[in-house]
């Protein structure tokens, strides 16, 4: 069960509701209506910092405890935040250090939000503070569910302080400035540094090539943000050991490594804003990646707009039905909450044109509210029979934002990477065939799975090649792109040749990279004639090292070399596949690797409807998702099953209309 739910055991339904910005008057309406959409959690105190504290001695929590009340009178549970992601214009004023630096060092003036030095002792001193005044007055509050810490940390800080405290990260971690220029490979270029107060931070008018100090600089930034999070927790967590604890992030966000946020807290949350170009897959993909982070813990759904964002550059309203079928997809995936941004539209300032439940108008006679309120209704109905269902998968996918940054920062063979495209052009092969997938880390153990992918691996840390060998010498089918096994931990290149120590798994030998351009391609032939498809991008010229040939390159001056090969490893198989296919390709090796591994879709359902499925004691539910506008019909076979959503019992042939979902629950035990 996820971290909070014993306390209120159901789907929790609510999202961002910002009273500060309203009357009293208006929040009796707003408790009325929040009651009549079936609202059951509301998220309070996000940006609320001068609100609460208008001075750095003046404290003003009566009209949070008003707010308090009158939530829990209506039954609605609170979801209370910290108000640190903005400091007060007083703050910075007195203490200038709280401000951020810029790319260039140099420190902004206030405003905006997350506009604070991540290493600020004022900052740690003033958002601890607070914290604990919040936790005191309002710790043992029985509709108190869950601590939502701050808002959405991200950005870089690269002022005097941060640089401070970078030379002491760098020392504990080094030890000597003789293994860090070595780690740095500072020679080049004249870049030794001969004195620790020499290192900076990469700010864009000075130093932002050494890729060490750049991969090195993101660790460091992204542990002082963890750190602004643990001095927060830690103080919530010594006066009310019994709330958990989270803060809501947003999918692959480059900045920060979630992976290692997530071991930080009890529950993991998210914030679900696709962009336009998303496909369903792109966005069951981040919520795979979301479950990853605490190796298939349930997470929450903290905010998605009901209708639309405005920070896009075209903002379309979700289509009727779309809100109601992208929550369920967020629940098939992992979710235990379906919550918005936000309850209701501000008349003021920069997001005053963002979706909300509640719109200027105030009426609850619109499309969105009646959306909401009906999905409010269905998720009541659901009760407890989701919240806390596992998603078994047997393939994983490898994600790692060390590798993200260490890919950026190379410079050659191209320019752009596109290192979160490909592993969501994977993913989606998988998607498409109704396969689950788990999104896996360097960290993880693999062992539960059969298939383990890893696209454009570039950095290998320590132990993860052992990890694969061990993988696939137990019966594990491996999988392994171009841009594999170029650089170790510091980003230094590995002096054996690539994939480094993925080499022996693999049994190939990688001697040089070629890079097309966009018009150019070059084609992947079957070496048993069974197919030829187009490749394009990166293509590595190889050498096989005991692996077999599965296929070849059909042009160029490397013609008839391997692009595909596999290499039995014990009691598995590791493939290697040197250029970036076509997608049609891509369906045709993942079909066949999960047939000789005996992995089967979830359901066969015809294109456009996705099936997914949730495992809760000995029960299966199966989530029918119906992503195209049309009404399309599903076999479902002989067994019986019982519709959570209609109460009825079905089989055989069903349909399922355009946009909308089934949730389908079958004995497994039976
Ligand atoms: C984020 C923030 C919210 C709001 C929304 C708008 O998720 O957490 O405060 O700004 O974006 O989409
Ligand atoms: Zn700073």
């Amino acid at each position: 069960m996820t971290a909070g739910s014993a306390k209120a055991p159901f789907l929790w339904h609510g999202g961002d509701y910002n009273p500060e910005q309203w009357s009293p008057e208006v929040w009796r309406e707003d408790f009325r209506l929040m009651r009549k959409a079936g609202i059951t959690a509301a998220t309070v105190g996000v940006f609320s910092w001068v609100s609460l504290q208008p001075a750095e001695d003046r404290f003003t929590f009566e009209w949070l405890d008003h707010v308090i009340e009158g939530l829990h009178a209506n039954g609605i549970k609170l979801i209370l935040a910290t108000p640190s992601a903005a400091q007060p214009a007083w703050m910075s004023q007195a203490y200038p250090e709280v401000l951020r630096s810029d790319e260039n060092g140099i420190r902004r003036q206030h405003g905006q939000r997350v506009n604070y030095c991540p290493n600020s002792p004022d900052y740690r001193r003033f958002s601890a503070n607070i914290a604990r005044k919040l936790a005191e007055r309002y710790g043992q509050h029985p509709a108190l569910l869950l601590w939502h810490v701050s808002n959405e940390y991200g950005g870089t800080c690269t002022c005097d302080t941060c640089a401070a405290r970078f030379r002491t990260w760098l020392q504990a971690k080094y030890g000597t400035l003789d293994a860090l220029n070595a780690a740095w490979w500072t020679t080049f270029w004249s870049h030794t540094y001969t004195d620790w107060s020499q290192i900076m931070p990469p700010r864009q008018n000075a130093e932002f090539l050494t890729h060490g100090l750049t991969v090195d600089y993101f660790r460091f930034m992204n542990e002082s943000q963890l750190d602004c999070y643990r001095n927060e927790r830690d103080i919530l967590r010594s006066i009310t050991p019994d709330i958990p604890i989270t803060t809501n992030l947003m999918g692959a966000y480059k900045p920060l490594d979630y992976r290692r946020w997530a071991q930080e807290m009890d529950v993991v949350s998210w914030d679900c804003y696709p962009n336009p170009n998303n496909t369903p897959s792109d966005i069951a993909f981040l919520h795979d990646l979301t479950r990853g982070l605490k190796d298939g813990q349930p997470f929450l759904l903290m905010e998605q707009t009901p209708s639309s964002q405005n920070w896009q550059e075209i903002n379309a309203l979700k289509r009727p039905g779309v809100l109601r079928l992208w929550s369920y997809l967020a629940v098939a995936h992992g979710a235990d909450s379906v919550m918005y941004f936000q309850w209701r539209r501000g008349r003021g300032s920069c997001e005053k044109l963002h979706g909300a439940v509640i719109e200027h108008a105030g009426r609850e006679d619109t499309r969105v509210f009646r959306e909401v309120s009906a999905l409010g209704a269905e998720l009541q109905k659901l009760g407890d029979s989701v919240i806390g269902a596992a998603v078994e998968a047997k393939v994983g996918i490898v994600f790692d934002w060390d590798n993200w940054h260490a890919l950026d920062s190379a410079i050659g063979p191209v320019r752009d990477k596109k290192y979160l495209e490909t592993v969501r052009k994977h993913y989606r092969a998988l998607y498409e065939k109704n396969i689950p997938v788990d999104i896996v880390f360097p960290d993880s153990d693999i062992s539960r799975y059969q298939i383990v992918i890893a696209p454009m691996l570039y950095m290998l840390k320590p132990g993860f090649a052992q990890k694969i060998e061990a993988f696939v010498a137990n019966g594990g089918v491996f999988v392994a792109t171009f841009l594999t096994g170029l650089v170790d931990e510091n980003d230094l290149a590995f002096e054996n040749g690539y994939p480094g120590p993925l080499s022996r798994v693999l049994g190939i030998r990688v001697e040089e990279i070629d890079a097309l351009y966009p018009d150019q391609s070059n084609v992947l032939v079957m070496a048993d004639d069974s197919g030829s498809y187009t490749i394009r991008r990166l293509a590595d010229l190889l050498h096989t090292e005991g692996a077999q040939v599965v296929a070849t390159y059909g042009s160029d001056f490397y013609a008839g070399m391997p692009v595909l090969t596999r290499n039995t490893f014990g009691r598995g198989t590791a493939y290697y596949l040197a250029s970036d296919p076509e997608p049609a390709f891509l369906d045709r090796l993942y079909g066949e690797l999960l047939d000789q591994s005996g992995i089967h879709p979830v359901l066969h359902v015809p294109q456009g409807i996705e099936a997914a499925v949730r495992v809760k004691d000995d029960r299966s539910l199966l989530f029918l998702l119906n992503h195209t506008p049309n009404e399309l019909k599903i076999d479902l076979g002989n067994e019986v099953r019982r519709d959570l959503l209609t109460g009825e019992s079905v089989s055989g042939v069903i349909r399922l209309s355009g946009f909308s979902v089934g949730i389908l629950e079958q004995h497994t035990s039976q």
